[in-house]
């Protein structure tokens, strides 16, 4: 099937035509001319109720959109995706994040192997350690029980498992704890470990490649700390694991190879905190809660893959994405959860996001000639109120914004879970409906003031809606955005699990790291900028006038 490039496509000209038309209408009249438009607007799936009444968006728009998701070939690309056609084209690669979640009795093969039952042996490995080390049963080299587990990885190998950890440690064994080291900057680590016994500590070494800098730097210095603590090198193997996809390079750094958890090519950093990169998520909640969260994933994952469109909570997400981003032209999309214990939700979306849609390039290397990924940001609700939703209602750019919320509080406090919900429904009314040039006066305000009181409103948010937080829920949630992502990568017809951009950075560094070696004096030949920087940053570091 040949799909034409985007703005050929017949449904994208209805969708230009279409937006002329109701581009600038308030969704006040939206409202007004549909009673009903709360109630019909929303899908529901998995335990999310997702409220999308509030876009600038009609029925006549919903419509052209998912035809523009056919059009666009989302179902057939879909399809690909989850029977492991190799659809990361400029890696060569299959995309089976899906197969992480896969129940034991299905099959998929993939390249010759059922990468399943590839995926339940790691996850049985996992289980035995992790039980192992929960009961006490793993020893350190000097015989005392793991206490600390400290989780070294930096991108995928870190947010996916800092995330799950904060969102669930309500869920997690208390006597336990876990650390993320991520930053190369010595100050993480140091900070992490200078409370610790290194007897009980337990070092989980997360990387895919086995050869990003910073975690094979931060990896070394751990060994370095554990080493000197414990006074042997034969220690390490008690205290260090690793989980990777490249054994000879764990061998290499001297883990033994029987301590490694392993995965796969075809599975993206960014979409890797259900694979092994989750054994500090494992250990912390235990297998079965884990395998409630593998459940949550694959329950949206056959959402997504059986659900018509007009119901199909990812597709609707992604496609509503694309509308925002294209047509209404908004450049950043905000993502607040409602929920404390989700407070590092939104680092974790912004690399799941913006390393999968932050592209210029078509999958077939032609320059795009429309708008993709937006800037992805947020912070828990309600600091967010207090600091930066002033621009939100008032500034002179539209953020469309996810708001995320919970009936039920993990850690009921008399009075305190109504007063942060309120807030997710007030926020959302508010952004949509603002506030007119005549309500402000009729409140009496100074006619000086007025103007400074008005608040626009038309500006869009979806609302998300669920019970609880639960391992499952965030299964299912962490799903939603992966396949809304994945929706508006096929719609833009770039490839969304290569991640190129960040390469010529990581060279550049890797040419810079001697020049700024006191010991000697380089030749510099970067631009004059980066030149005089090195040398001022030499001399400042020689601590010279
Ligand atoms: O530099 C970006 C990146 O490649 C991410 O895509 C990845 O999640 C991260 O680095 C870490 O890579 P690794 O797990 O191989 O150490």
């Amino acid at each position: 099937m040949s799909i034409p490039p985007l703005r050929q496509r017949s449904a994208w000209k209805k969708l230009e035509a279409h937006f002329n038309e109701i581009g600038q209408r308030h969704l006040r009249e939206f409202f007004a001319d549909d009673p009903y438009r709360g109630e019909r607007l929303h899908v529901e799936a998995e335990g999310i109720y997702f409220d999308f009444s509030k876009n600038r968006i009609t029925d006549e728009t919903l419509q052209l959109l998912l035809e523009l998701a056919t059009e666009s070939g989302v179902a057939l690309r879909r399809d690909q995706m989850l029977s492991g056609e190799h659809i990361n084209v400029s890696e060569d690669r299959a995309v089976l994040h899906a197969a992480l979640r896969m129940p034991s009795s299905t099959r998929l093969v993939v390249d010759g192997h059922d990468v399943v039952q590839q995926v339940h042996t790691v996850l049985e490995q996992m289980t035995i350690f992790a039980n192992q080390v929960r009961s006490g049963e793993w020893k350190g080299y000097r015989g005392k029980p793991i206490r600390n587990v400290v989780n070294v990885g930096i991108g995928g190998s870190d947010l996916g498992p800092v995330m799950a950890y904060e969102a669930l440690r309500h869920y997690s064994q208390r006597d336990l704890t876990f650390r993320f080291v991520s930053n190369v900057d010595a100050s993480d680590l140091v900070e992490a470990l200078r409370d610790l016994d290194a007897d009980e500590t337990l070092f989980i070494i997360s990387s895919k490649t086995f050869g990003t800098i910073e975690t094979l730097t931060n990896a070394r210095s751990a060994r370095a700390w554990l080493v000197e603590q414990i006074g042997t090198d034969d220690a390490v193997a008690r205290h260090f694991v690793a989980v990777s996809t490249n054994a000879n390079e764990v061998s290499a750094f001297g883990i033994d190879t029987a301590n490694m958890f392993g995965f796969w090519d075809w599975v993206g950093g960014r979409y890797s905190m259900d694979s092994a990169i989750g054994l500090s998520t494992m250990i912390a909640l235990g297998p079965a809660l884990f395998e409630e969260l593998l459940a949550g994933f694959h329950a949206m994952d056959e959402h997504f893959r059986t659900a018509p469109f007009e119901s199909n909570l990812p597709v609707l997400m992604g496609m509503i994405a694309v509308w925002n981003r294209n047509f209404l032209g908004c450049p950043s999309v905000g993502v607040m959860p409602y929920e404390q214990y989700l407070k590092r939700l939104p680092a974790y979306l912004q690399q799941l996001t913006m390393e999968s849609n932050g592209k210029h390039v078509t999958i077939d290397g032609d320059s795009v000639d429309y708008e993709t990924g937006p800037l992805y940001w947020g912070e828990p609700g309600t600091n967010g109120q207090h600091s930066f939703y002033q621009l939100l209602h008032q500034g002179t750019t539209i953020v469309p914004v996810d708001l995320i919320g919970f009936a039920k509080s993990l850690t009921p406090l008399a009075g305190h879970h109504d007063i942060l919900s309120s807030n997710v429904f007030a926020q959302a009314e508010a952004l949509a409906f603002g506030k007119t040039r005549s309500e402000v006066r009729d409140e009496g305000t100074p006619d000086h003031v007025v103007a400074h009181r008005v608040m626009e409103g038309n500006r869009p948010t979806n609302v998300l809606l669920a019970e609880v937080l639960t391992p499952r829920l965030l299964g299912s949630l962490i799903a939603l955005y992966e396949h809304s992502v994945f929706t508006q990568g096929v719609v833009w017809a770039i490839d969304s699990f290569d991640q190129w951009g960040v390469e010529l950075g990581k060279v550049l560094a890797t040419k810079i790291i001697p020049e700024l070696d006191s010991d000697h004096e380089p030749t510099l030949t970067h631009d004059s900028s980066t030149n005089a920087l090195i040398r001022h940053y030499r001399k400042l570091k020689r601590n010279e006038d």
